[in-house]
């Protein structure tokens, strides 16, 4: 029996395991969950909308009695729909009737947060430009879909605010273990959204905003938690937890149900209905840690109407092509580690060899250095491998599959406290799984690398009684932990549905974040920790810059990040191997909220623009006709091109938002085997002039089959540098699968 990092067959598995939980699952019944869509709303009374929704069911399924028992949603405000119960046939006739735009089932996901979210360093203390200008995000609502709210944390406290909004037209939907007076001054509104949700989910949760999972309360602590002195983790990561925009108000929408750790249950008719109210009730940002492929248009109607809104980009990286929540008009985000480490000594009963691995472990009785325990070599752990190995009262070392630590932590862990072990050694690639950890609860779960665990085996090899000690761990902050890095677990680009786009947009804090859960506050990563980031930071500049357009918001954000981190190197993306970022991790970079809130130029878009894709994207319309525009043309705060044959020209327009008077250089960094040509090459600004316009022509400098290639444009004033990411991948064939 060797050391074998390498079983290869788990990466069926791996992938197996993770398209199920992609996949949809519809319900077997005669009628299903439909979602019609039909466009903006062409009456002013919300119920003249939802009178002429019953009338065209009336028309298709004979009478009103059968229309209205059909109906589930109606949505009215943001935009003209509703969700229904149908047979496929009724579907069918109504894609057909001339309002119609598009009719689609209603997909159920399980979502998949385990990893979750949240935190960000704008420090409070000393409050910087953007904290202080914005009075903290006071006045500004977000809007958060998710799992509900647990109204008794800490982080929900209104002392000291002010009265709501005077434009808030939400309502306190009160329910099981909810009532009126747990809203409040901070959280202004809540509503809850059943449909299409299984008994067992609901059974399992409260029938209210109240929230049974989580997730919830602790993606709304991580966007606008008031600021909670003292908080920890059983002493690790202790101080303060606050929201990015601790003053903001909140406003719940339960979309997403059921308990189990990060799992929950929503659809896109629940999802699509707290959108539609989200956008009456009058909120300014919409925070979606969750996946739901096909809300394109609710999202899109809610930044017409200059809502901002956020979406986690999914926790299947570090493959590419596994990002979600898309869309051009969204801001999709990525996840990184922050400056903070759990090291935890493990010591071996030789020469007192040292280790160095991460975990939460927290809980010993006894003086864990004097605590010496037989290590014994468990393989990977699985009942096979610890089968006939005697392993109670002992530390196990346990080696990962390299694709799937995740899965296999599980195993192993729930393995070696069947038999009796009391403590685990896990040896995996570099990633961060540290969350993981939290389960071990009782006994030591150390994290090490392949390297470290060798040189553990090699100990085990050669002693007749190998021993080990596991001290509790330390907590360290600050400059000597590298970071950011982009999180492993992190969907990685390019996106798939929109070609021609490049996304994310963004990487924000999502590892080992600590935030609320009911009473207490837990550790939780995830890009649904880093969606929340990007929402408080939006609330904060939408305060500071109450004019700004969503867009320009998201190309404030994406223009100003950081591509390199506290020491100047290039942030590097955790994965299979680690590698210095490219924007398919990070977008534009990693977030800079005080950058983002004096930004020097924006890239805005009116959203009549974005209209000119998205009606394309949905069939029937004969307006696209057979000449779609790529999507590069939209004036986006990034490029890319995913055909690039010959030559393509592209313009931008650029608004000055700082001092009247600029001038701009512009300083490229063309992809590898692309020419660039930016004219002209600088720009003026001043009070007449506000917008300019820019032409930047690519030329492909090889005929090849070619891959995904980076690069930048940034406009340099001498003291604002707004850059824009650039993907370009050179081809000779359309449709070029790149499986090479
Ligand atoms: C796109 O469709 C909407 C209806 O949803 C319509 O109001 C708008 O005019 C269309 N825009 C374009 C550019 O075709
Ligand atoms: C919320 O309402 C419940 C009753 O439904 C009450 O017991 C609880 O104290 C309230 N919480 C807050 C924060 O007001
Ligand atoms: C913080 O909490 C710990 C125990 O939970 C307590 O011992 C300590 O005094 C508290 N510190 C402050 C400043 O409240
Ligand atoms: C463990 O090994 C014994 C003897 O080789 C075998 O009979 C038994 O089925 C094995 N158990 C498992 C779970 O593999
Ligand atoms: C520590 O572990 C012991 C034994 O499992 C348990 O009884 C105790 O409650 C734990 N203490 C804490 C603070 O979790
Ligand atoms: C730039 O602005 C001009 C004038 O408003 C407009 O016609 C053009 O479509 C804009 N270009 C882009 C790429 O948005």
């Amino acid at each position: 029996m060797g050391f074998r990092p390498l079983p290869s067959l788990l990466l069926l598995t791996f992938l197996t395991l993770q398209c199920f939980q992609l996949l949809p699952l519809v319900a077997e019944a005669s009628t299903k969950l439909y979602i019609v869509y039909m466009g903006e709303r062409k009456h002013e009374d919300p119920n003249h909308v939802t009178a002429s929704h019953h009338d065209l069911l009336t028309s298709i399924l004979g009478s009103k009695e059968n229309a209205l028992s059909s109906i589930v949603y109606s949505y009215r405000h943001g935009f003209s729909g509703f969700a229904a119960m149908l047979t496929e046939s009724q579907a069918e006739l109504l894609a057909d009737s001339p309002e119609v735009i598009s009719v689609k089932p209603s997909r159920t996901y399980e979502l998949h947060t385990t990893r979750s979210w949240d935190f960000l360093g704008l420090d409070y203390m000393h409050p910087t430009e953007l904290l202080k200008k914005s009075n903290f995000g006071d006045g500004v609502i977000i809007g958060m879909v998710d799992t509900g709210i647990w109204p008794e944390s800490k982080s929900f406290n209104d002392d000291g605010y002010g009265p709501i909004p005077s434009r808030w037209k939400g309502i306190c939907q009160v329910g099981e273990a909810f009532d009126a007076n747990n809203c409040s001054r901070k959280i202004i509104g809540a509503r809850y959204y059943t449909a299409g949700i299984s008994d067992r989910n609901l059974k399992l949760d409260f029938l209210s905003p109240r929230d049974a999972n989580g997730h919830g309360t602790f993606t709304a602590s991580t966007a606008a938690g008031s600021i909670v002195e003292n908080v920890s983790f059983h002493g690790l990561g202790a101080g303060v937890a606050r929201g990015g925009a601790p003053r903001a108000r909140l406003a719940i929408y339960k979309a997403v149900w059921g308990t189990g750790r990060g799992l929950g249950a929503g659809n896109s008719a629940t999802v699509l209905k707290a959108i539609d109210d989200a956008i009456h009730d009058g909120v300014d940002i919409l925070s979606l840690s969750l996946t739901v492929d096909d809300d394109s248009f609710g999202s899109l109607h809610a930044v017409a109407k200059g809502i901002t809104v956020v979406y986690s980009a999914g926790n299947l990286g570090p493959m590419p092509q596994t990002l979600s929540n898309t869309a051009p008009w969204v801001i999709t985000v990525a996840a990184s580690t922050i400056d903070r480490s759990f090291p935890t000594v493990v010591t071996l009963g030789n020469q007192y060899q040292s280790f160095v691995g991460q975990s939460i472990f927290y809980n010993s009785t006894k003086d864990p250095r004097r605590n010496f325990k037989p290590l014994v070599y468990g393989d990977s752990c699985t009942e096979i491998s610890l089968n006939g190995t005697n392993i109670a009262g002992t530390v196990v070392l346990c080696v990962a599959a390299l694709v799937s630590p995740t899965s296999l932590f599980s195993t192993a862990l729930s393995n070696v406290l069947k038999a009796g072990g009391e403590g685990l050694i896990f040896a995996q690639y570099t990633t961060n799984l540290l969350v993981m950890t939290e389960a071990c609860e009782s006994i030591p779960c150390v994290l090490v690398d392949f390297d470290t665990a060798n040189q553990i085996f090699n100990y085990i090899d050669s002693e007749r009684d190998p021993m080990v000690s596991v001290e509790l761990t330390r907590n360290v902050i600050g400059k000597e932990v590298l970071s950011p890095k982009v999180a492993a677990f992190s969907s990685r680009g390019p996106a798939i549905l929109f070609a021609g786009l490049l996304k994310p947009d963004i990487a924000a804090p999502g590892v080992n974040i600590l935030a609320a859960t009911r009473n207490s506050y837990n550790f939780g990563s995830g890009t649904s920790a880093a969606c929340p980031h990007v929402s408080g930071v939006a609330a904060l500049l939408k305060s500071l810059h109450p004019e700004w357009s969503h867009a320009a918001i998201k190309s404030a954000l994406v223009t100003t990040a950081s591509i390199t981190n506290g020491y100047g190197m290039p942030i590097q993306a955790e994965g299979l191997p680690r590698k210095i970022a490219d924007p398919f991790d990070y977008g534009g970079g990693h977030i800079d909220p005080n950058k983002a809130a004096d930004p020097g130029l924006i890239y805005d878009i009116n959203p009549k623009d974005y209209y000119k894709f998205f009606n394309c994207t949905l069939a029937p319309f004969e307006i696209c006709g057979s000449e779609i525009e790529p999507l590069y043309y939209l004036n986006l705060p990034s490029i890319a091109i995913p055909n690039l044959k010959d030559t393509v020209a592209i313009w931008r327009n650029v608004t000055n938002v700082g001092k009247a008077d600029a001038i701009y250089e512009a300083v490229l960094q063309p992809p590898p085997g692309v020419h660039m040509i930016v004219e002209p090459s600088t720009l003026e600004f001043n009070a007449k002039n506000k917008m300019r316009t820019f032409k930047v022509i690519f030329k492909s400098i090889h005929k090849v089959q070619g891959d995904y290639m980076f690069g930048s444009v940034t406009w340099w004033d001498g003291f604002h540098s707004v850059r824009i990411p650039i993907a370009i991948r050179v081809l000779i064939e359309d449709f070029y699968a790149d499986t090479a």
